[in-house]
């Protein structure tokens, strides 16, 4: 009996084994196959990924002015929170009201322009919020952080029955930061290289004509 339980358990053995060769050599297959799939798979053209980033950019904005909507501190008339700092409370504000410089956004409309509606921030206080208490301090300044951003601007053309739309180039503010006041005045004038540029290009000449 035994030398026939060990012929069987050697073909057991055998089997398995090859059972486990199969699926070794299945799954280096396996390993193998994607590398060939990520060669064959040739990329999207440029424009249809700047189409779909500009229709998710644009998307972006106004799911920002939806929850910006949704904030009931936005609807209150803000003023600057000065020395209201209690530990406790503080936590549960949001951080453009705890910041040392706080920050409310307002929506920016304008009819001749893609996107119509902007979120924009502004400071709300003069100085930053430095004192054991939250207390203004005058020896700092709350100053808007600006992001570059554009947009579609509509012009006074038409072409082919429809309105021609530029590409303008702005600066958005995004949020307020805390500075030292500064001696001499020149160099708070948000004039410098970030003022907006004006790049023009005729966008609806080319093959993508844009609807409205
Ligand atoms: C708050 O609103 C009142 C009336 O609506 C107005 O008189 C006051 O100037 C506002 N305060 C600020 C800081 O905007
Ligand atoms: C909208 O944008 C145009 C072009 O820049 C500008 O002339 C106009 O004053 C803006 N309107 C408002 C309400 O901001
Ligand atoms: C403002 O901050 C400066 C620097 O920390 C300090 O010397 C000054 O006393 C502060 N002023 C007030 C009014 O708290
Ligand atoms: C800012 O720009 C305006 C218009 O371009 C100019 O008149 C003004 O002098 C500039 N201010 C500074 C501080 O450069």
């Amino acid at each position: 009996m035994q030398p026939v339980n060990q012929v069987w358990m050697s073909r057991t053995a055998l089997v398995v084994l090859l059972g486990l060769l199969i699926a070794i050599s299945d799954c280096s297959k396996l390993i193998k196959r994607p590398p060939a799939k990520i060669k064959s798979c040739a990329d999207r053209p440029e424009e249809l990924l700047e189409q779909l980033y500009g229709r998710l950019a644009a998307g972006m904005l106004s799911a920002y002015h939806h929850t910006l909507q949704l904030q009931p501190l936005d609807k209150e008339n803000i003023s600057c929170p000065a020395g209201r700092a209690t530990v406790d409370g503080k936590h549960h504000l949001p951080v453009n009201i705890n910041s040392i410089s706080p920050w409310a956004y307002r929506i920016t409309y304008n009819q001749s322009r893609y996107p119509k509606y902007i979120p924009e921030a502004y400071c709300l206080c003069k100085g930053c919020l430095i004192g054991p208490y939250g207390e203004e301090n005058t020896s700092f300044r709350s100053t808007p952080v600006y992001m570059p951003t554009v947009i579609l601007r509509r012009t006074s053309m038409c072409a082919g029955g429809r309105s021609v739309y530029v590409e303008d180039y702005i600066t958005i503010p995004v949020g307020c930061t805390c500075v030292p006041e500064q001696k001499n005045p020149e160099h708070d004038s948000i004039n410098s290289s970030l003022e907006k540029e004006k790049f023009k290009l005729p966008i609806n000449k080319g093959e993508k004509p844009l609807p409205n």
